[in-house]
């Protein structure tokens, strides 16, 4: 998955002045914060130096998870488009990219940023938009009450970066300012996946129904040291592969999702939890059903068209029927 192609050239003139050892160094800091999950009162996109690093190693990766969890909301409610959307930890504006992507008709968005560097970054390229975009500088433990509602809320990789007490009264706030939908996108790691599934039983109890990823409402079925997340595989620009000192042109983002909507929804069909594994005339997918049960299911020659159709499926899609 690739950026569009006009944000992916606005970004390359965002980048194209500042020298590679100083992008790599502080993608090399940005890193470092992202994985320790450092919480120091200090945010990671404070510098515009930080926000170029993410610009430049980051944000094809959130943006390839961000697309992806709309497309699993696309596939569940072919018929839905949001009007409106109210970002939350909006960065340079990756979600607001994604949905206008997966939905021309948005018409518009608010986006809240507490660092005034992402802030500004974002602006400037939510202006090559069609589409007016309300910027607002706040912090979303605090600065919540004057925002609008909206048909889609998101916060995509934004949970990790606030203090786990202040998450439940965030969450009632989000679905209190959701319409129908709400969006929360975190890095696939088990801290992520925790997150993403505290957020699930609170909404589930706030009368939410599950959209995606689960066919179900039951609790998760899986238990550490498994973890529900998917992958999308992500092209590297060749600034990406320098300032990172990587190899190969590609990158699989890992990441956890939870799409909840105040209607209630028919599920596609069972989730594909793993990569699946392929043999001679069979394939074994690990899924999670519409029982709330997760199970390996072989598939084979002699299953017929469930055949057909179990190979053509990937980590992360639903198993149609
Ligand atoms: C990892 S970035 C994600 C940006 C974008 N949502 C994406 O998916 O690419 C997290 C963003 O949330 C912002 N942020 C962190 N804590 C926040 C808070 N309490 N209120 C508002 N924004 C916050 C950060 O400044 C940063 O821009």
């Amino acid at each position: 998955m690739e950026l569009p192609a006009q944000l992916r050239q606005a970004v390359d003139e965002l980048l194209e002045n500042t020298p590679l050892n100083t992008i790599k160094t502080a993608a090399k800091t940005l890193s470092e914060r992202y994985r320790a999950e450092t919480r120091d009162g200090r945010l990671h996109m404070g510098e515009d130096l930080a926000v170029k690093a993410y610009l430049a190693t980051r944000l094809p990766a959130t943006y390839a998870a961000v697309r992806a969890s709309l497309d699993a909301i696309g596939e569940t409610r072919p018929d839905w488009t949001p009007a409106s959307l109210l970002d939350i930890g909006a960065g340079p504006g990756t979600v607001l990219w994604a949905v206008a992507d997966a939905w021309p008709v948005l018409e518009r968005a608010t986006l809240l940023e507490a660092s005034t560097a992402a802030r500004r970054t974002g602006e400037r390229l939510a202006g090559l938009l069609a589409l007016p975009t309300d910027w607002k500088s706040g912090d979303a433990t605090i600065d919540m009450a004057e925002l609008p509602a909206a048909d889609l809320v998101a916060a995509a990789y934004v949970l990790d970066e606030i203090v786990p007490s202040a998450l439940p009264k965030l969450i009632e706030r989000l679905w209190q300012l959701s319409t129908d939908t709400l969006l929360i996108v975190e890095p696939g790691t088990p801290a992520g996946w925790e997150r993403v599934m505290a957020a699930r039983a609170q909404l589930i109890t706030a009368g939410a129904h599950i959209l995606a990823p689960c066919p179900h409402q039951r609790p998760c079925p899986l238990a550490a040291p498994d973890w529900c997340h998917f992958a999308r595989r992500v092209a590297r620009s060749r600034l990406h592969r320098l300032a990172k000192d990587a190899d190969v042109p590609w990158e699989d983002e890992k990441f956890v999702y939870l799409a909840a909507t105040r209607q209630p929804v028919a599920p596609p069909g069972p989730r594909v939890l793993a990569p699946p594994r392929a043999g001679s005339g069979k394939v074994d997918l690990k899924l999670c059903g519409l029982d709330g049960q997760a199970s390996q299911r072989l598939f084979t020659k002699r299953d017929g068209d469930a055949f057909k159709r179990a190979r053509r499926v990937d980590w992360g899609d639903a198993l149609i029927d």
